[in-house]
């Protein structure tokens, strides 16, 4: 159901526009006008609130206040209210199950019991929004009907599920060929190696230092000749230097957001100030969009769109007050409050609200305070890219992934989880973060893997590397002057485990792929929390284990020096611990709580009764991968059935149907299985072998020839 409150600003967020019904009427929340809107809703102590996408604390958002403002902050301590993006998406799941939608595109106030115990406080600060309210019988029927509402997930090539590496301060050719290299002596499987800020010229958009990055062409070509892409990043704002292109064009045709006097608006980021491009304009929009050809055109795949809320370093207003502070201040014996004073003038200058009331967008032949459409901006960047990838090559899947964002966005690219740290506690984050993403639907997403702040020690990085395996985007990220992060940067052992868990994730691609793609054509999520399927009071509780795709539960390690941890265990399953791909060893998990053994180098992965998941052997990139043998290992008490979805991972023809399914079944008849394969396409696939496993954990062995 859709209320219209007011005459709300355009956001395309939501793809279906239905009708609208009467707003005296709305269900659920008691609605009180004030400055904004405030709504109110009585929680029942059973309820649990899922949803927020990109935030802090648990999956059940109760006890917490959110605030939906794209915000670069880079210390996601536990008591901020707002990161990157802003999804103003949950579920009420008790007695009462429904879903909320506010499209609204500025600040907007979750508080869910923090103030009091029993209520869920919206609050919008201003009079134009749609409200969506969505009911149904269970928490996965409301996201499927919201993610129906918001249309089709972004879908990057299937290359951009292999492992990426990154780290800000990879300098020039010679150090990013020599991190290739690595991979390649160390025998490591790995798809992409990222472009920080320092390949550009002077931190220019659409720019190549040509000093550390000679013949950018013919490098990117050497590199990919090597089997890995060079994925640069972009950022929102336009340098402001005479005869720069970018800049000079922007200025010509009034591409620039202004400031009240209708200049082009200044403000401070990498290469000191800047214009930002006004992405709500469609004419501005395609400008910028089409700038990506360029480096498209010298063979370049996949980019990675950031400081995009958009991030103000200082603007000349707000530095001018401090300084002259800073200058009042000097001859004067400041006492603890006047010091203060003058330290905030200064540390508040980076990312201050006062400057986003200070530029304006043109919409419509309007000029629209940035403060109002400001959680739009990082989003509609992603548009630019993306719809211009349309215009350039409308059937080539191009990676794109941005650090702000808004629901819509997610039709047009992923999103990575900003500047988390190297810290258990944002491990923990991680595993927390992701299923509310996928309920935004954020499906291509990850986290800085390692973390990006501060030094990760070896079994932090092992630990969030046997999360992140399972998460589509796999990138290990880390900031200038923290410890390294490559595998290769650790000791041998370290080196030993973090090279197979990489190749477990290359051998998990035919499951991965295939789970992706059944969750984004069917509007579904791939990673779910165990309430999806089990809706027990103690599995809807479970905050700390995840279900990946259909036939996954994982129960990550996110403690330090811990051999295992506690899980809950939500019916019989069938644990895999794999140290590699090819050693496995299996037990069976009753259904209770239970203590989990797991040393440094195995990766616990908990198979669902009657499921199947397939692997494959890793190669050194996704492209490498055959796939005309598979591996299947199944946990069958009586039939499961799996669904092997593949397609030709570069174009877009999967919208047409022009995808290969295997179907794959396995039916116990008395004490043997029945395996019967249906192939619809796939004529790579020539060999499936069945580990089988019952539920008394006798293992049937079976290969099956396909044709
Ligand atoms: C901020 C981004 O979040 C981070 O990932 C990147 O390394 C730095 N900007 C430098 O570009």
């Amino acid at each position: 159901m859709k209320y219209r409150i007011g005459n709300p600003f355009e956001t395309d967020a939501v793809l279906q526009k239905g009708r609208e019904c009467d707003k005296e009427n709305i269900e659920y929340f008691q609605i009180e006008e004030t400055e904004g809107f405030r709504l109110s809703y009585r929680m029942t102590p059973q309820d649990i609130i899922w949803g927020l996408g990109e935030n802090q604390k648990g999956m059940n958002k109760r006890g917490g206040v959110y605030v939906s403002y794209c915000t670069d902050d880079p210390n996601h301590t536990p008591d901020k209210k707002s990161l990157y993006g802003a999804h103003n998406f949950f579920v009420v799941d008790g007695e009462e199950k429904f879903g909320v939608f506010i499209d609204y595109p500025s600040k907007v106030t979750f508080d869910i019991g923090f103030t009091h115990s029993e209520f869920l406080d919206i609050t919008v600060e201003g009079k134009d929004f749609d409200l969506y309210i969505l009911k149904g019988t269970s928490l996965r029927e409301i996201v499927q009907q919201f993610l129906s509402l918001i249309g089709e997930s972004y879908c990057p090539p299937k290359w951009a599920f292999g492992y990426q590496q990154s780290r800000w301060s990879y300098m020039n050719a010679e150090e990013v060929e020599k991190i290739v290299d690595s991979f390649l002596y160390y025998d490591i499987p790995c798809d992409a190696v990222y472009l920080d800020i320092d390949y550009m010229e002077k931190f220019k958009d659409f720019t190549v230092d040509d000093a550390s990055f000679p013949n950018f062409e013919g490098f990117v070509k050497k590199i990919k000749d090597k089997g890995f892409r060079l994925v640069p990043i972009i950022d929102a704002g336009v340098k402001i230097e005479k005869g720069y292109d970018v800049y000079e064009e922007g200025i010509e045709k009034n591409y620039f957001c202004v400031d009240e006097k209708g200049e082009a608006f200044v403000a401070a980021v990498w290469p000191g100030r800047v214009h930002f491009p006004d992405f709500l304009n469609p004419e501005a929009r395609r400008w910028f969009g089409l700038k990506y050809k360029g480096l498209i055109d010298w063979g370049i795949e996949g980019f990675w769109n950031d400081m995009n809320e958009p991030a103000i370093f200082y603007t000349n207003k707000e530095l001018h007050k401090a300084v002259e502070k800073a200058k009042e201040a000097q001859n004067q014996n400041l006492d603890i409050y006047s010091y203060f004073e003058l330290r905030d003038a200064f540390v508040g200058l980076l990312n201050n609200l006062k400057d986003y009331q200070d530029f304006y967008h043109k919409s419509e032949g309007k000029l629209v305070n940035h403060d109002k459409l400001h959680n739009l901006y990082g989003y509609n960047m992603t548009r630019a890219a993306a719809e211009a990838f349309e215009e350039i090559q409308p059937d080539k899947r191009f990676l794109m992934f941005s650090r702000a964002s808004y629901i819509g966005a997610h039709r047009y690219g992923g999103i990575w989880t900003g500047d988390n740290h190297s810290w258990w506690e944002h491990l923990l984050l991680n595993v927390k973060m992701m299923s509310s993403l996928n309920m935004c639907g954020f499906l291509y997403s990850g986290a800085d893997t390692g973390g990006f702040g501060g030094d990760v020690n070896p079994q932090l990085m092992i630990r969030w590397m046997q999360f992140s395996l399972f998460t589509p985007l796999f990138r290990n990220h880390s900031a200038m002057g923290t410890r390294r992060q490559e595998p290769f940067a650790f000791d041998e052992g370290t080196l030993h485990i973090l090279r197979n868990i990489i190749r477990l994730r290359y051998a998990l691609i035919p499951y991965i792929y295939s789970e992706f793609m059944r969750a984004l054509l069917n509007r579904d999520v791939y990673m779910a929390p165990l309430a999806f399927h089990y809706d027990d009071e103690r599995s809807r509780r479970v905050e700390d284990q995840l279900l990946v795709g259909d036939a996954l539960m994982i129960t990550p390690i996110y403690e330090e020096n811990a051999g295992g941890r506690y899980v809950w265990i939500p019916e019989e399953m069938l644990l895999w611990k794999a140290v590699d791909y090819k050693n496995r060893s299996y037990q069976i998990y009753k259904k209770g709580n239970a203590y989990l053994e797991a040393d440094m180098q195995e990766t616990p992965i908990f198979i669902r009764k009657n499921h199947i998941v397939l692997l494959g052997k890793h190669g050194s990139s996704v492209e490498e991968l055959c796939h005309d043998e598979l591996e299947a290992i199944a946990f069958v008490d009586s039939k499961a059935t799996y669904v092997y979805y593949d397609d030709d991972g570069t174009t877009k023809e999967y919208k047409n149907r022009q995808y290969k399914e295997v179907l794959i079944e396995i039916e116990k008849i008395k004490n043997d299985f029945q395996i019967t394969i249906i192939n619809k396409g796939n004529d790579k696939l020539k060999k499936i072998s069945f580990e089988i496993l019952d539920i008394q954990g006798n293992m049937t062995k079976k290969i099956v020839e396909v044709s």
